[in-house]
């Protein structure tokens, strides 16, 4: 049988916690302290500390009783055992028999627990001596006590029962690392996993552990297979990876230490489509696994992310309610967090997501570069003017651009330092790719995606800017356009959010998700990147209509009055020097989706004269099909 020893300075609370393991464990419990010879425990009340030698043969004597209880039904012993000899004496029985908790806190937290301790005959001060012989041990259970005796208790058990972490997670990178954090502030159980790469990635997990030791009790692993047992069943394992190849090295290598109905979860910014494969493959074997959008970046994970899982409802049951707990909360208290739909839902909609932040980004960008060089403001100038329509706009991209703009370096302000060659990860041009696969027109976030391919063209852009010395009017004036501006900026973020919502439509009924549109705006109302006041009326709107975001009354209602400013800032712009494409491309997707009649009509006609591929006449019903000899003109 084993036994438990329960070690750490006096006040530690090993008789406490000694007690309480026992009851739980159906152990008797005894305390070193009782076996002292009436000698020692007279020295400790006379306030002398005990010397080694007074020590020996109280050390033996729990030694041989260590063995009785070994033999019969095992036991927990609470002992200082604060030397390495000392506890080296107590190993009397096969090292997998005797289980060391070690009991610890800083110094200032036992002091304090020790002074307002009555009728105990240790005094405080001997404290200080206490923690200068203390040898702390690098093997059995580190448990903080500055938490309550229930939770050291729980810690105790978790870590003693090696299959009882909730959830494992992979990968310990910002994300993984801050919804690690997140997992166990919700008292949440955890296993934590990264890989051994010699030299760059070592003792990863159990560094994390440590670091976090003071706060948490979890375990940290390098080998998957350890890892893996160290979970209930059945095992649900939260995936931080990066995206693409990783994801399936990862996923290939637990599989061999998984079992039918196990639960693997991607969190990455994984595409659909690799989503859906995985999905599928897995099924074959019995395994689920769920593609899971996660938003809020580092700050998100750690305090409450908005999270978009997608899979099978059966994976979700086991899954949800975990995510549910760390996810953000929405103005009535739910969480920002609800089962999307089957196989690639989620990670759709979070590449959606993440299309949307695009355009919202660029929308932002260029209306600060419109002002910064055309009315020659400085960037805490229209840090206030964002500010003051951030009151209205409630967006969390506009309140960082603040935040952003605000930001001195020395003398200047760090913007005017950082490089314009903007980078991207590949969710905003998958989007792009989705709309062109499902014929669905995305004009404000492909602008967006390829804004940032031409800023990435830096030197290049540089050298031709020589060659052509665009015009660069400087002489604006902020009065006369600030307010049209607003405006623009109001509806082409609206158009923004048309048409990503709109690729989100035309997908859930090509793929048969069922996306609720109104539980998605919801779950982007807090924690994610593009949370912000018109995502709350978004919840409301598509509460009564699925329907394109163009036909709803308020919606038309407020383009209307705007329209012409967003034209006009446009013209404004582009005849001053500025690039606005995604104002030029919401400007022009409203002109064209709002207009009767358009230019099709020559492009019908230009196919059909060089390739015969025919065109429906207005004079005709629809669906039939015409052809004309264009040369012969007769
Ligand atoms: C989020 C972000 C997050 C990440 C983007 C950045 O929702 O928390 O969107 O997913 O910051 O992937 O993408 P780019 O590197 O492509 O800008």
């Amino acid at each position: 049988m084993a036994v438990y020893i329960v070690m750490g300075v006096s006040g530690s609370g090993k008789t406490t916690i000694g007690k309480l393991l026992a009851k739980e464990l159906n152990l008797t419990f005894y305390d070193a302290d009782d076996f002292h010879p009436p000698e020692n425990v007279e020295k400790m009340k006379n306030g002398n500390p005990l010397q080694d030698e007074d020590r020996k043969g109280w050390l033996a004597v729990l030694a041989e009783n260590i063995q009785k209880w070994n033999k019969s039904d095992g036991a927990v012993l609470a002992c200082s055992a604060l030397k390495e000899k000392y506890r080296k004496q107590l190993t009397s029985i096969p090292k997998e028999n005797l289980r060391w908790i070690f009991l610890w806190a800083d110094f200032k937290v036992i002091l304090e627990r020790l002074e307002s301790r009555k009728g105990h005959y240790f005094k405080p001060e001997m404290l200080t001596s206490q923690f200068e012989i203390l040898e702390e041990p690098n093997y059995g259970l580190r448990i903080n006590v500055n938490t309550s005796e229930e939770n050291i208790l729980k810690r105790i058990m978790v870590n003693l029962n090696a299959s009882e972490a909730e959830i494992g997670l992979i990968g310990l990178g910002v994300m993984g690392k801050s919804l690690a954090l997140n997992l166990l502030s919700k008292n949440i159980e955890i296993s934590v996993f990264n890989r051994h790469v010699s030299g760059k990635e070592e003792d990863v997990a159990k560094d994390f552990v440590q670091e976090n030791a003071d706060k948490y009790t979890f375990k940290g692993f390098d080998d998957l297979k350890e890892f893996v047992s160290s979970l209930k069943r059945p095992r649900k394992i939260l995936l931080m990876v990066n995206a693409g190849a990783a994801v399936d090295a990862v996923v290939e290598s637990l599989l061999p230490f998984l079992e039918k109905g196990d639960i693997i979860t991607d969190g990455g910014n994984s595409h659909f489509k690799d989503t859906l494969r995985r999905e599928q493959a897995l099924k074959e074997q019995g395994i689920h696994f769920m593609g899971c959008g996660i938003s809020g970046g580092e700050e998100g994970a750690l305090k409450g992310p908005s999270i978009m899982p997608g899979g099978s409802s059966e994976a979700y049951k086991q899954v949800g309610l975990i995510l549910e707990k760390i996810a953000a909360k929405d103005k009535n208290g739910n969480p920002c967090c609800t089962h999307i739909g089957p196989d690639g839902a989620g990670h759709f909609v979070k590449m959606l997501h993440n299309g949307i932040e695009y355009g919202e980004m660029q929308l932002i960008a260029e209306i600060y570069h419109f002002l910064r060089f055309h009315t020659n403001i400085d960037p805490e100038a229209i840090a206030d003017l964002f500010e003051a329509w951030n009151e209205q706009m409630k967006s969390y991209l506009l309140e960082i651009s603040v935040d952003i703009l605000r930001k001195r370096e020395s003398k200047g302000f760090l913007l005017d330092k950082i490089l314009d060659a903007a980078k991207q990860k590949g969710t905003g041009g998958w989007s792009t790719n989705a709309a062109l696969e499902l014929g669905v027109p995305l004009d404000t976030i492909t602008a967006a995606v390829l804004a940032r391919n031409i800023s990435g063209m830096k030197e290049l852009r540089v050298e031709v800017s020589n060659l052509y010395n665009p015009i660069n009017n400087q002489n604006g004036n902020l009065d006369e356009i600030k307010d049209e501006l607003f405006r623009a900026y109001k509806t082409a973020s609206l158009i923004n959010h048309a048409t990503g919502y709109d690729l989100l439509r035309v997908a859930s009924s090509e793929f048969s998700w069922n996306l609720n549109l109104s539980e998605i705006s919801r779950v982007w109302t807090n924690g994610c990147i593009i949370r912000s006041g018109l995502m709350e009326d978004l919840v409301n709107i598509f509460k009564d209509s699925n329907n394109h975001l163009l036909l709803n009354k308020n919606i038309i209602f407020e383009i209307k009055e705007n329209q012409a400013s967003l034209t006009k800032t446009v013209g404004v712009s582009l005849q001053a020097g500025y690039a606005v494409p995604v104002l030029s491309a919401a400007a022009n997707y409203l002109l064209n989706f709002t207009s009767a009649q358009n230019a099709a009509n020559m492009i019908q006609a230009q196919r059909d004269y060089f390739g015969a591929h025919t065109y429906e006449r207005t004079d005709k019903p629809r669906g039939e099909f015409f052809h004309t000899q264009w040369k012969n003109n007769n």
